[in-house]
């Protein structure tokens, strides 16, 4: 039977991934979902329960399962933790033990929204765009790093490493240009080949595989700095955004607002075909409204919808899932991140009901 991993994490993670179990639920009673459903602590939770950000035991079932979705981790309480314990250490073992190197992040703006977005509606009106960004690899993973003593005693020196192969830089492009072809067929590679060896090799790795393999698809080569600019004078140039791990972390960031709201933004994590996606909406554990039951509920079950199309086999009913939260949205019905009074539990209620 398909599996779900459900890790609820820290701050308001529980609070949204409980509304994708509340959601299972209707799919499963009305739609012919056939899921099997798990829990484990994650985070600063599972720091508490058992000493690690992450148990062994958690990673075996991660890796087990068919689609792992988290909530989110991390909170002030746990900021003076040693680094290697901390929440966002156990985050990165998890990306890194399920080998999810293609992060697949959506910028949608949904109609409605258009002017709760930063930017003017006629800059953000109908944007689509895809951020596929490099996750295992770079200067996150990458050695040496660390802080050591200057020898002659004037201070000290901070230090980490970027590196990219050949191989991860042709993984993650290959999946870029791929889903390229069932969208709008264009590729910007982002980089700074201009000041940075890994960045050099990442554009001739690109162009490459482009040419061998992806001809028919539209790549421009950009870099990060231009394309930073670019995402808020005229995001509507873009499809498909190819970046490592670091870019690509900043500038998703900035996609989100300019989607209205960080609050509905999902994202998936693949590794190679077969293997258990990870899926999570890409807001913190937001420890300033955490306990309150107004986060906005969304991104967790757009992350599910996600989870249903690429891990579980049930495009289907994501197509369904997709159709209610674009009901909801466009009956009004807001949380107060995006400037409403509604609850996580009413909007949660909303898209069950919308799905019917
Ligand atoms: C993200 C987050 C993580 C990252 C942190 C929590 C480790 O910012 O998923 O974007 O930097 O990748
Ligand atoms: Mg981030």
């Amino acid at each position: 039977m398909p599996s779900l991993l459900l890790l609820p994490g820290d701050g308001i993670g529980p609070e949204v991934t409980a509304e994708v179990e509340a959601l299972i639920e209707t799919l499963r009673a009305r739609h012919g979902l056939v899921l099997d459903v798990a829990v484990e602590a994650f985070g600063g939770a599972s720091i508490d329960a058992h000493g690690v950000p992450l148990t062994d035991a958690a990673v075996a079932r991660a890796k087990a399962s068919s689609a792992v979705l988290m909530g989110a981790v991390g909170g002030p309480q746990w900021a003076g933790v040693a680094r290697h314990l901390r929440p966002e250490a156990g985050l990165l073992r998890l990306r890194t033990e399920m080998g999810v190197f293609a992060n697949l992040r959506p910028a949608l703006c949904f109609a409605p929204l258009a002017d709760a977005s930063a930017l003017k509606r006629h800059v953000v009106e109908g944007l689509d765009i895809l951020f596929v960004r490099e996750l295992t690899g770079g200067v996150y993973f990458g050695t040496p790093r660390g802080i050591e003593d200057l020898p002659d005693g004037s201070g000290q020196r901070g230090f980490d490493t970027q590196v990219y192969t050949t191989a991860e830089i042709e993984r993650v492009a290959r999946v870029a240009f791929t889903l390229a072809r069932s969208r709008r067929n264009r590729v910007a590679s982002l980089e700074k080949s201009n000041v940075m060896e890994s960045g050099l090799l990442w554009r001739q790795v690109v162009s490459a595989l482009h040419a061998r393999e992806f001809a028919d698809v539209a790549l421009e080569h950009m870099y990060a700095d231009n394309a930073a600019m670019q995402l808020v004078r005229a995001p509507q140039q873009f499809d498909v955004l190819l970046t490592d791990n670091l870019f690509g972390d900043v500038l998703s960031d900035l996609a989100a607002a300019l989607t209205g709201s960080i609050g509905l933004l999902p994202s998936a994590a693949l590794g190679v075909d077969g293997s258990p996606g990870l899926y999570e909406p890409i807001h913190g554990s937001a420890p300033d409204i955490a306990g309150k039951g107004i986060a906005n509920p969304l991104a967790a079950i757009l992350s599910f919808e996600m989870a249903l199309r690429w891990s579980l086999g049930r495009a289907d009913l994501a197509d369904a899932v997709m159709a209610a939260v674009r009901h909801v949205l466009d009956s009004g019905l807001r949380t107060p991140d995006l400037g409403g009074t509604a609850t996580t539990a009413q909007m949660g209620a909303a898209v069950r009901a919308a799905v019917g």
